[in-house]
């Protein structure tokens, strides 16, 4: 199969840069551009070999919610650089093959956006109307102002917060901090898309869309059905008229019409909750959406195989899927997927659930750390970042996301290479022994094992876009798949447990030879290649052999 260099989106590995916490440049403990322009070679060829990055907003922000507030959509904020750092970086990426892809936070801005800030000063200025504005629904007993409905904010109390200057409330689907646009007022979108062009003009090769499926409200602001008891309150409702509308579909439209005006431009959409069907309902050609189907399993052949044949189903042959084991709002993989068993080995799963990531249907999203196998920092809540977390307790449960946004550990000493100085948030106790460098020396290390994979996957296209199907491994506790094209196939077993796994595929026809996997020593292949036994948690990806030349390479 030809790589097709426009099909990059589907065929290419993302990832994700969290540019806070990736490399300082300065000493002041905070990553910056020039920082991750310094280790593009860590990324470029001669490194991982990644297609494309995605960076976690850059943009002027109050960092409430540490970038997704944003103050200015269209300028880099001067703690991650200059505007010449980022025209440096968009430049030297692409020096190195790899593309560019920025976050772009539309949903709602920072109540320091100077649109907010003329939105509340009066009722009737020019942009009264770019924030969801209303009237209170009543007044209680006290003459206190109640919110016009029973809207919640994902990150704890009210949607709602009273804005004294102009006698209302307006909406704020996260934090008091970051007001919801008003997406149905033509100027807004006019805005934003202004500013989309622009960032393409830069020479940007994609965008990710924040909670898109958030930007339309139900017109009349209805209140939300409430069902029972369920531990976050978020979920004590049906989110149906605070996100998801019938119209959305024509403003995703509008939007992919200018990402397409570029040629081999793309966007990713993150949903804000939902499953595979709704994520596959809002993909299309160049526009993926993250199903996050597979970061909410637990490490089990039974827990996964179910979790990718409902991604089959939902996307069908003619839809792109992403493939997320985690980003900057998730534990990590080696803690998540990990510790849950006794005795298990992080690392070992760490390794198998990287196979997992580069050889199911679709575009892998990797996020920095993920190739060292990095941990969960623990934070103790008394220095928690995180806002929610700030507020969490026993009637606001919530998951620490500091704990997956520690700094990059690119070498043994103090600050491990991230920086000079005291880093923003704490470095995982391991850094000493876990970093790239060491990594980098050790062939057995989970940075080795991506590395092959990655490699596997620019010298197999088929396993980048060759069809999918699962077949049966003949063990319980193995899940296997195929990738095919024409005559060409991969076959990719995965151990989940931490027993060794005999395996008799069903259904496929060698012989096979081995193309990546988990282990660097190969498992015994008898002659043809099957059956085999897979020691614990490997995982092999094998390729049919099919001609003379196939044999000899
Ligand atoms: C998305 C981001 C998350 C952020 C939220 C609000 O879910 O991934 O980090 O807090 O949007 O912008």
């Amino acid at each position: 199969m030809a790589t097709d260099e426009s099909a990059w989106w589907r065929t290419g590995v993302v990832y994700q840069v969290y540019p806070r916490s990736f490399a300082d440049s300065d000493g002041d403990g905070i990553g910056d551009i020039p920082g991750l322009i310094a280790h593009l070679d860590h990324l470029g060829p001669d490194g991982l070999g990644i297609d494309a990055i995605w960076l976690s907003p850059i943009y002027p922000s109050p960092g409430l919610d540490l970038g997704y507030d944003v103050a200015d959509h269209a300028a880099i904020d001067p703690i991650m650089g200059s505007d010449g750092d980022f025209d440096r970086l968009v430049r030297e990426a692409h020096d190195r093959g790899i593309r560019v892809i920025l976050d772009l936070v539309m949903n709602h801005t920072s109540d320091q956006h100077p649109w907010f800030a003329a939105s509340r000063a009066s009722r009737d200025g020019a942009r009264a109307d770019w924030y969801l504005w209303r009237d209170p629904a009543s007044r209680d007993p006290g003459g206190r102002p109640r919110p016009p409905n029973n809207w919640l904010s994902f990150f704890g109390g009210s949607a709602w917060t009273w804005e004294p200057t102009r006698g209302q409330f307006y909406l704020h689907t996260f934090l008091p901090g970051q007001p919801d646009l008003n997406w149905r007022q033509p100027a807004v979108r006019a805005a934003l898309y202004s500013i989309v062009r622009g960032w393409l003009a830069r020479g940007v090769d994609g965008f990710r869309l924040d909670v898109f499926n958030a930007f339309l409200k139900d017109p009349d602001l209805a209140s939300n059905p409430v069902v029972g008891a369920a531990a976050r309150p978020w979920d004590r409702q049906i989110h149906v008229n605070d996100k998801d509308q019938p119209d959305l579909a024509y403003l995703l439209d509008q939007f992919r019409a200018i990402v397409d005006e570029r040629k081999g431009r793309m966007s990713v959409g993150e949903l804000f909750e939902g499953g595979p069907e709704t994520a596959a309902r809002y993909t299309s050609e160049r526009h993926l959406v993250f199903d996050f189907s597979l970061i909410e399993q637990d490490w089990s052949a039974e827990a996964f195989g179910r979790a990718i044949d409902a991604r089959e189903a939902a996307f069908g042959p003619d839809r792109w899927p992403t493939v997320v084991l985690s980003n900057h709002d998730r534990s990590r993989q080696a803690t998540r997927l990990g510790t849950v068993r006794m005795r298990a080995d992080p690392d070992a799963i760490a390794k198998a659930a990287a196979v997992v990531l580069m050889t199911l249907r679709g575009t892998p999203f990797l996020y920095y750390g993920e190739e060292i196998g990095l941990r969960d920092v623990m934070i103790p809540s008394s220095e928690a970042i995180d806002p929610p977390a700030r507020t969490a307790g026993p009637r606001f449960p919530w998951w620490n996301r500091d704990q997956c946004r520690s700094p990059m550990p690119w070498a043994p000493g103090p600050g491990a290479g991230f920086t000079t100085g005291r880093p923003w948030i704490r470095l995982g106790v391991d850094h000493e022994v876990r970093n790239v460098a060491c990594q980098a020396a050790d062939p057995e290390s989970v940075l080795e094992t991506y590395r092959r994979l990655l490699r596997a996957r620019r010298a197999n296209p088929t396993l980048c876009s060759g069809r999918f199907a699962r077949i049966d491994s003949g063990n319980a506790d193995v899940l296997a798949w195929t990738r095919s094209h024409e005559d060409d196939q991969a076959l990719v077993l995965v151990n989940f447990t931490g027993d060794p796994a005999r395996v008799a595929p069903v259904g496929v026809r060698g012989p096979w030879r081995p193309l990546a996997g988990t282990h660097l020593s190969w498992p015994d292949l008898p002659a043809g290649g099957l059956p085999l036994t897979l020691r614990p948690y490997e995982a092999v990806v094998l390729g049919r052999v099919q001609t003379a030349l196939a044999q000899s390479g």
